[in-house]
């Protein structure tokens, strides 16, 4: 029998270790023979530590698990378990069966939680790898057609088509091409990179190899924050796997093509998010911004052509090959195609990771998946893009979750994060956050966004003591950081500003009434 306890980073944190030891101890005790195995996370966080127990092939659940709760548990296991049973206190029923489960469509994430995530023949038995032979018989011009009719595009957040990247870096001339793999993921609210990482990491790292086969790319990089750690022991463990099973190396499963990889760790700064600073932290220097072009397509990592894509975009890669690219691109809405990994977090009762295809309103994703706030108030807005996404009021809850679709009332899907709000949230707060979040994590290079991001907070707190003159300032500086910033971060800082001034423009004039007038 095989008893699954996550070691997902988040699991880690609610306790899952401590409970894996507790089975451990009793199972040993009552002499039930039994295997303990670190599973990833099947992304329900208000469950977890969600210990499964599989019954012939069925995964029963019991969570959220405690380690008082184990003795009960193994007395059962011991007596007879069934898959009908009810008797423990945390008993689920199958895994599979659960609303949050059913109602997804889980293609890049179709392993987490279900395999062991370091063991290459876990992997194998559940599909593993066969994107990647599929990948080998196409060739390169073939696998970039799968992926375009896929209609994949970049889930860092800009929306750039992956194929065209691919062409572009395939049809570069260059003795040495790379494949980069961006994982530093910075948003808050964004979890999905780590999740795959840490639950599945042998799917990117396919992922990665199916690139790397597609450009001409014979070495790859995955560039890991260093906030965490768990998924950097784990694409460690898993590429050594790879390679130890012939997935990497010179002849990549037996085939001609060539491909190896290794981890770098960043050391937690914002903007080495933004694929050129990116670059330069990987080269060892300094995490600052380049000018684009050139873009890094052409002359990237080392001054080579190089891929440099989201974990993922290139995670959704060997579910495309493997099934083709049209029955990819048949999923989804307008040109957002395919599913999403969604962030749900915030104040909200089911928060996690829930694949489905684009197109869900967002109304939905809040209310009925993420089952409304926790703390039972109305919602007022969420936050959907990370730091640098637009607020977007309950009045906009009908937008399709797509590309465009956000796009059409200034919002931005960024990493599929979403972060959701009461109506006790402080509008002119959270304004500040995002001028003195980008204020912190400026890399200096350009001058809208060093000084304009602490004028910013400035300003703001000007209005925050009542001087509603400075509103017009700030909205002339957010079009100023917009139009004028070199990168992303000053660029986007000013949506979340400019999306609350809109909306809620009473949460900035209701202010510091007693103190103004006092001073007059
Ligand atoms: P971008 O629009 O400049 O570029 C998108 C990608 O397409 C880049 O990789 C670029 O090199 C590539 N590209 C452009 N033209 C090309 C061509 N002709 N051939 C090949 N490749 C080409 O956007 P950028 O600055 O890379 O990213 C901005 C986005 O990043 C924002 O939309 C934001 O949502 C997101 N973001 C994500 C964060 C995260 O934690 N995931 C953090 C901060 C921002
Ligand atoms: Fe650096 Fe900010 Fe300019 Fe980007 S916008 S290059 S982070 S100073």
């Amino acid at each position: 029998m095989k008893i699954y306890v996550p070691i997902d980073a988040a699991a880690r944190a609610l306790g899952s270790d401590e409970v894996a030891e507790a089975l451990a101890v009793a199972l040993k005790a009552q002499g039930v023979e039994a295997q303990i195995v670190r599973n990833g996370t099947r992304g329900m966080i208000w469950l977890e530590p969600l210990v499964e127990v599989d019954l012939d092939g069925t995964r029963v659940g019991f969570g959220p698990f405690e380690v008082e709760d184990v003795p009960a548990l193994v007395a059962e296991i011991a007596s007879g378990l069934t898959v009908e049973s009810r008797q423990h206190p945390r008993a689920l029923g199958p895994v599979e069966e659960l609303d949050w489960m059913k109602g997804q469509q889980r293609l890049t994430f179709a392993r987490v939680g279900v395999i062991d995530p370091v063991d290459i023949h876990d992997y194998v038995a559940h599909g593993g790898l066969a994107g990647l032979k599929a990948a080998i018989a196409a060739g390169p011009e073939k696998i970039i057609e799968e992926v375009m009719a896929s209609g994949l595009r970049g889930r860092g957040g800009a929306g750039f088509p992956t194929a065209i990247k691919w062409k572009t870096v395939g049809g570069a001339a260059g003795p040495q091409k790379y494949i980069v793999c961006n994982a530093d993921e910075g948003d808050s609210g964004s979890f999905a990179d780590r999740m795959l990482m840490e639950g599945d990491p042998l799917c990117l790292i396919e992922g990665m190899a199916i690139a790397g086969v597609a450009v001409g790319a014979t070495m790859g990089y995955v560039y890991i924050r260093s906030e965490y750690p768990d998924a950097i022991r784990a694409m460690n463990d898993a590429i050594k796997a790879g390679r130890e099973y012939g997935m990497l190396g010179k002849s990549m499963l037996g085939s001609d093509y060539a491909y190896d990889m290794e981890v770098r760790v960043g050391a937690g700064a914002y903007v080495c998010g933004e694929e050129t600073s990116l670059l330069n932290s990987l080269e060892g220097k300094r995490g600052i911004v380049r000018a684009k072009p050139p873009i890094p397509a052409l002359v990237g990592f080392m001054g080579r052509p190089t891929v440099v894509n989201n974990v993922l975009s290139l995670g959704a890669v060997p579910w495309i090959l493997e099934h083709g690219g049209a029955a990819y691109g048949a999923l989804g809405i307008g040109r957002s195609k395919g599913t999403i990994p969604i962030q749900i977090a915030g104040n909200v009762k089911f928060g996690g990771l829930y694949e489905a295809a684009f197109g869900m309103k967002l109304g939905d994703i809040i209310d009925v998946i993420g089952g409304g706030t926790l703390s039972g108030r109305p919602v007022k807005f969420a936050q959907v893009g990370g730091p640098l996404g637009a607020y977007i009021p309950v009045k906009n809850f009908d937008l399709p979750f797509g590309y465009e679709e956000l796009a059409t009332k200034e919002g931005l899907l960024g990493h599929a994060g979403i972060t959701v709000f009461d109506d006790t949230a402080d509008s002119l707060k959270l304004a500040r956050f995002a001028m003195e979040f980008c204020a912190v994590e400026s890399c200096g290079k350009c001058t809208p966004c060093r000084i304009g991001s602490t004028r910013g907070v400035e300003t703001i707190d000007r209005i925050a003591e009542g001087d509603v003159e400075a509103i017009e300032i700030l909205k002339d500086l957010c079009n100023t950081m917009k139009w004028g910033s070199l990168c992303a971060l000053g660029g986007f800082a000013p949506f979340p500003v400019m999306s609350l001034l809109t909306h809620f423009p009473e949460d900035f004039t209701n202010r510091g009434h007693g103190r103004r007038e006092a001073a007059e």
